[in-house]
């Protein structure tokens, strides 16, 4: 699904952050992004999700280069990816509700099914007396679950979540990381960012480790 090929990134012609990057996500995979603060987790996902393109090296998305790719066709490919970011991201002006239906809107579903799925999440989230709230009336692990709930209403085929569980009780960590599970059996690949090492002793997966802006084998 995604390809990087000897990929390097740095910011505003700044030194390079991420250094000689190269990585295979297929269909089903799940892997734990880990590394110490600064080394680049959240600067890799940038990449995964074109927030920002390589100042070296390639990438592809289903077998296509990105920088070769009009903008139309990177949002098309944007839209099968569910990104959690670590500072939540939720858009101010819109309800939690319009938040979590966002991607279903983009994809054209019925405003009926958009009101049966997002009411389902919500329930199963523990969000549904706060569905017309503003996000900043909630509390960061509410805003947190409303982050998860829109990255996954869609079942998107590629998953990014960083520290997705930061915020979160373990009981809601655990919860939300079985929830990643049954994505990953139908096949959605995952990318977890995170220093939580019992969320990895719980659910084992591959590691990709970061140090200094490169992956250590
Ligand atoms: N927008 C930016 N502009 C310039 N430099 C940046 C930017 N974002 C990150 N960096 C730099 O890139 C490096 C990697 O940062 P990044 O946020 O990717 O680390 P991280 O592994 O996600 O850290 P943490 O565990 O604290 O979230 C750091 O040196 C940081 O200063
Ligand atoms: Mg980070």
């Amino acid at each position: 699904m995604i390809n990087m090929s000897h990929v390097g990134l740095r910011y505003d012609g700044g030194p390079e952050v991420l250094t000689d990057i190269s990585l295979s996500l297929k269909e089903g995979s799940f892997h734990y992004l880990m590394g110490q603060s600064g080394s680049g987790k959240t600067s890799l996902m940038r990449l995964l999700h074109i927030g920002k393109l390589p100042s070296r090296g390639d990438i592809h998305f289903f077998n296509k280069d990105v920088s070769k790719l009009s903008r139309s066709k990177r949002a098309l490919i944007r839209q099968k990816i569910g990104v959690i970011f670590q500072d939540f991201r939720l858009i101010p002006e819109l309800s939690v509700f319009d938040n979590i239906a966002l991607p279903l809107r983009l994809s054209g579903e019925s405003d009926k099914a958009i009101k049966t799925d997002v009411n389902a999440m919500a329930e199963w989230m523990g969000l549904k007396d706060h569905l017309k709230m503003k996000p900043v009336f909630l509390s960061g692990g509410q805003q947190q679950r409303a982050a998860i709930a829109r990255a996954v209403i869609a079942k998107p085929q590629i998953l990014l979540a960083d520290e997705p569980t930061g915020s979160l009780d373990d009981e809601m960590g655990l919860k939300i990381m079985g929830l990643f599970e049954e994505l990953n059996k139908k096949g959605t690949a995952i990318v977890v960012a995170t220093h939580n090492k019992n969320l990895v002793k719980a659910f084992p997966h591959p590691l990709l480790t970061l140090k200094s802006g490169e992956l250590i084998p």
